[in-house]
């Protein structure tokens, strides 16, 4: 009786709130939800229709969406939506959840008034139900943090802005292996629970046994109150075997005129398979996906026979003892979390996962490594053209900041797109792979217009530039190929302004490298000559010098030929010179004030670091070795492909058998090294004057295949650390996992593939430690890819593979791509100390956000050019952003309405080292912009589109007795905490 007042009263405050949304979003439909009918004493079968909509695999995303290309995957989304909706119209009892707002967007867009109002009616009865909600299902493994929560806050703004809806349950019943931050993300966006679908075959063998399919994810140790209940689906997320209409399973025939009549026999199959589903769960609920990839494409086909068997079942319940009823996953974990049961809880990842023995899906951390690149790229160009908007709004007037505004939705829909689990993961097919470049080439095309428009205004923001004209920009995007066309009019002799900007929320001193056509040049700050180098190789220059950027601001740095009688500093030129026995010491040492590191003269290979403060030394060998991609002819048939890393045997082999030509380069800026195998392998480490850390760029590939063997290249560091069997990787960019050769937290593993199960993801960090010398080494990566560590000491990551075999998971192609990567990771070694993350965290953030060059040319002199134009711009006041604390997003949400999406991020993150210690940190959110006056300030879930006071999580009973805090704000103040790992999410409005 007083569950029913419970829900009576939940109901008329659900109709309140809904009345306010209705009269924002005009919904007319006057639908009532149903209370679903659950029974107490029978079983619940939820029903749960939906499709999974590849957000681009086989076929491009508008291929999947029209229908184009039948002959490879005979479906169209446009069509599943009409018809699932023209079924949902059809009979009010019937759901249907829809996932993937990327294709429901393009729907919606081409329906009439009227079918929209009619679509609004059937989300307010809850007759169709956003689940999820991104604007893809996101891999997990690849993805960056910054793009998980963009992509799902693309959707999520799309539902409110629509329905006024915001989905409660996070459905990621396909992507391979599952994340500690995403289940964390979900928490903070206020999900009620994390559906999943693959889990490690071992892991789901024992978990079915002992009814662990469900239970609490307790994944970030900084943030507990993220925590999300889990729900494994018991298999997988298609319809069960024999009941998958729409495919040439028999109909349900409840006509006992009609020959073939077949009700009770297909009833008590179903029911069997429900009881047998059952077992495995603890309440008296199950939930039964119907559908499958790209299914109800004719949806009639799925909706008629559920209806029948729905019908036969539930009027029989003594027969039967079910009670099938129309669902979804929300009204599923309402009814599993009324149970009140207690819950154990887990607190290690799902990576890596097999699927069986010999399959082992640790290939996709790396396949494609040149789009896992350009995604990572383009991350950090969208957010800087996204704050660089709200920062330089009084520089532009409402029109122009609304068109670039506009204009930025491509490069936002292309990234929502990329995040998907067969597209950056590199499991789609090379077409498809090509299609999501060029989406992203598109809206990087557009960003690059949007930000000429705006530094261009800010370079004239000052009075001074009254008659100047405004300067035009190019970009190098080619930079890193050592190409760069913009600073050309050096050799005609003019000057070249390049305009450095910093997309991080605190002050960078940071060496950067441009390409210049010309030999002897000097740089000027605005502040006049400042030192540089040149580095000749070849007759091919690079010039170096250190850029000083304030936080989400840029500075400008004038280059200049020089002609002889210039008052400025001209660069100091550094000559490659090779190697050889003759003219070279042994070793050859680099010293900078903080390490000194040491190399073989004969093969340029890494000896040691040595910090040169305490004399600690790490003596460290690099090399690179390949696996052979199995080709299916040992134990068993299963290929490496785009999924599946699985070696033919255990051995690695050396990837370089030939003496590189090495050559140094020492100069004032940096000092360098490069081993030139061949022009498809060459290693370049580097050390800077002012950086604690060793640079090494890697040029990689095309892979050789011309001995007809897939191959697997892995970067091995052999360290004399001693790290008992233990390494750490960071989840998408935020917390380490620990990570223990041969073991899983969870279970007790059994070890059937030496190497490629020990395979982790790494988005941006990996490091070994010993704990006896308190040493750390670690390896920051530009783009993600994976790591393991086999033996003691030894830290392998894996840079590149190419495979020549389809690994039998649907995508149907060899992962044969010939492309090179040129790639940049840091190598630091460092004192284990709570001070470690100060050492990495801004350096992997660095990588991921570098300063951006921009360049112009004049006939000026780099005084006459600062004297006319803003050099410096610094929107941000560094004093009132604490160390530790990053913008990590500033986005516009509506111009007209001055509001903004604001998200403030602690990077540290709660360890064992210093539990005493919890680094959380304050914020006056209304003092960091120095030219923007805050009005107001709301906080909001992860996702932006819900007050935080607004959102009720599900609460759960775990074993532990653990209760999340509630969340709360500070109204009545501008200061905020962000514990370590959190991001604070706000709409902040300006007068
Ligand atoms: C692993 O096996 C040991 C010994 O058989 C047992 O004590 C332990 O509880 C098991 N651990 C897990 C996580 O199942
Ligand atoms: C180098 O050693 C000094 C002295 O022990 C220490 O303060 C510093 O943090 C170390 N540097 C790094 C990068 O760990």
């Amino acid at each position: 009786m007083k569950d029913i007042k419970k829900i009576l009263f939940s109901f008329i405050i659900f109709f309140i709130i809904f009345g306010v949304i209705s009269s924002k979003t005009t919904i007319k439909n006057s639908n009532k939800k149903q209370e679903p009918k659950l029974s107490s004493t029978l079983l619940n079968v939820h029903i749960v229709p939906h499709t999974h909509d590849d957000v681009g695999w086989l076929k491009t995303v508008d291929e999947y969406y029209s229908g184009t290309n039948m002959s490879i995957s005979f479906t169209g989304v446009q069509y599943v939506l009409d018809n699932a909706v023209s079924c949902l119209l059809q009979n009010p009892e019937r759901k249907f959840i829809y996932v993937e707002i990327a294709f429901f967007q393009r729907w919606w867009n081409e329906q009439t008034p009227t079918m929209q109002n009619l679509v609004k009616g059937l989300v307010e009865s809850g007759q169709l139900e956003f689940i999820n909600g991104g604007y893809c299902m996101n891999d997990e493994a690849t993805t960056y943090y910054d793009d998980i929560i963009d992509q799902m806050t693309v959707g999520h703004q799309f539902l409110w802005e629509n329905f006024g809806v915001m989905p409660k349950i996070g459905w990621h019943i396909d992507p391979f292996g599952h994340s500690s931050t995403q289940a964390a993300i979900f928490g903070a966006m206020g999900f009620d629970a994390f559906i999943v679908g693959r889990i490690d075959y071992q892991d789901i063998g024992i978990r079915l046994q002992d009814k662990q399919m469900e239970f609490m994810w307790r994944s970030s140790k900084s943030n507990p109150d993220d925590q999300i209940f889990t729900s494994v689906l018991r298999a997988m997320y298609c319809t069960p075997n024999g009941f998958d209409f729409e495919n040439g399973d028999d109909p349900i025939q409840d006509d006992p005129n009609l020959f073939g009549y077949n009700v009770e026999q297909r009833a008590s199959a179903f029911v069997e398979i429900a009881n047998e589903y059952a077992t495995h769960f603890r309440s008296n609920n199950v939930l039964i996906p119907f559908g499958c990839d790209f299914q109800y494409l004719n949806a009639n086909m799925y909706f008629k026979n559920i209806d029948k068997l729905i019908e036969h079942i539930n009027a029989s319940p003594e027969k039967y003892g079910l009670n099938l009823i129309y669902s979804t996953p929300s009204i599923y974990i309402d009814a599993v979390n009324k149970a009140g049961l207690t819950w154990n809880v887990k607190t290690d990842d799902f990576f890596p996962y097999a699927d069986d023995a010999f399959s082992y899906w640790t290939g996709y951390f790396v396949s494609r490594p040149a789009l896992k690149g350009y995604v990572r790229q383009n991350n950090a160009l969208l957010h800087m053209v996204e704050q660089m908007l709200v920062t330089s709004s009084s520089f532009l007037t409402q029109t122009q900041s609304s068109q670039l505004i506009q204009d930025i939705m491509v490069m936002r829909q292309a990234m929502g797109v990329a995040q998907h689990h067969d597209a950056v993961s590199g499991t789609e097919k090379q077409e498809v792979a090509d299609d999501y470049a060029e989406r992203l080439s598109i809206g990087n095309a557009a960003s690059l217009e949007t930000i000429n428009t705006v530094i261009g205004k800010l370079l004239t923001s000052s009075s001074k530039s009254k008659n100047a004209a405004t300067p035009n920009l190019s970009f190098c995007p080619l930079l890193n190929q050592s190409i760069c066309p913009a600073t050309n009019p050096l050799s005609e002799g003019s000057n070249v302004p390049v305009i450095f900007y910093n997309s991080l929320s605190w002050t960078r001193y940071e060496h950067v490298r441009v390409p210049i056509p010309v030999s002897n040049v000097s740089v000027s700050s605005t502040d006049g000559p400042i030192p540089s180098q040149v580095i000749n190789y070849n007759s091919s220059y690079i010039l170096e010098f250190y850029a000083l950027v304030s936080p989400l601001g840029y500075s400008t740095y004038v280059i200049s030929p020089v002609k002889g009688e210039e008052n400025e500093r001209p660069a100091e030129q550094v000559y490659e010179t090779i190697v050889t026995k003759e003219n070279t010491a042994n070793p050859i040492v680099f010293e900078n004030k903080y390490i000194s590191a040491q190399f073989n003269p004969n093969d340029g290979s890494l000896i040691s670091i040595t910090n040169v403060t305490s004399g600690a030394t790490l003596n460290i060998q690099q090399e690179y070795v390949w696996y052979q991609s199995s080709d299916g002819n040992y134990d068993s048939t299963q290929c490496s492909g785009a999924y599946i890393f699985r070696p033919n045997e255990d051995y690695a082999f050396k990837y370089n058998n030939i003496t590189p030509i090495v050559t140094v380069a020492q100069g004032p800026i940096s000092s360098s090294i490069r081993i030139f195998w061949s022009d498809i392998m060459v290693q370049t480490f580097r050390l800077y004057t002012e950086s604690e850390h060793l640079e090494v760029e890697e040029i990689i590939g095309p892979i050789d295949i011309s001995d007809n063997l897939g191959k697997e290249v892995v970067s091995r560091y052999t360290t004399d650390l001693s790290t008992d069997n233990t390494w750490y990787s960071d989840s998408n960019g935020m917390e380490m996992q620990k990570r223990i050769t041969n073991y899983r937290p969870s279970w007790n593993y059994t070890v059937v593939q030496p190497t490629s199960g020990n395979y982790v993801p790494v988005n941006a960090i990996t490091y070994i430690q010993d704990t006896s010398k308190n040493l750390q080494f670690t390896v920051l990566t530009d783009r993600s890819r994976s790591s393991a560590s086999l033996r003691s000491g030894q830290l392998d990551v894996m840079m590149h593979r190419r495979t020549l075999m389809d690994d039998g998971r649907g995508v149907g192609q060899p992962m044969n791509e010939s492309t090179q990567i040129i790639t940049t990771s840091k190598l630091i070694f460092h004192d284990i100390s709570e001070v470690a993350q100060s050492h990495y965290r801004p350096t992997a953030l660095g990588l991921a956000h570098p300063l951006y060059p921009m360049f112009t040319s004049t006939q000026q002199s780099s005084s006459q050019w600062n004297n006319q134009y803003t050099g410096i711009y610094s929107p941000v006041d560094d004093q009132q952003v604490p160390t530790g604390i990053k913008i990590q997003t500033l986005q516009w949400l509506d111009d007209q309405a001055n509001s903004v999406l604001l998200r403030i991020e602690n990077i540290y993150q709660i360890d064992d080292q210093d539990k005493d210690d919890p680094k959380t940190i304050s914020v006056d959110i209304s003092s960091i912009f120095t030219n923007l006056s805050i009005a107001s300030i709301t906080e909001m879930n992860l996702t932006g589109v819900q007050k935080i006071t607004n959102i009720n999580r599900l609460n759960w009973n775990t074993v532990d007795n653990f209760k999340p805090s509630p969340k709360s704000s500070s109204p009545n103040s501008n200061v905020y905490s962000v514990s370590p790992m959190q991001i604070r999410t706000f709409v902040i409005t300006f007068n």
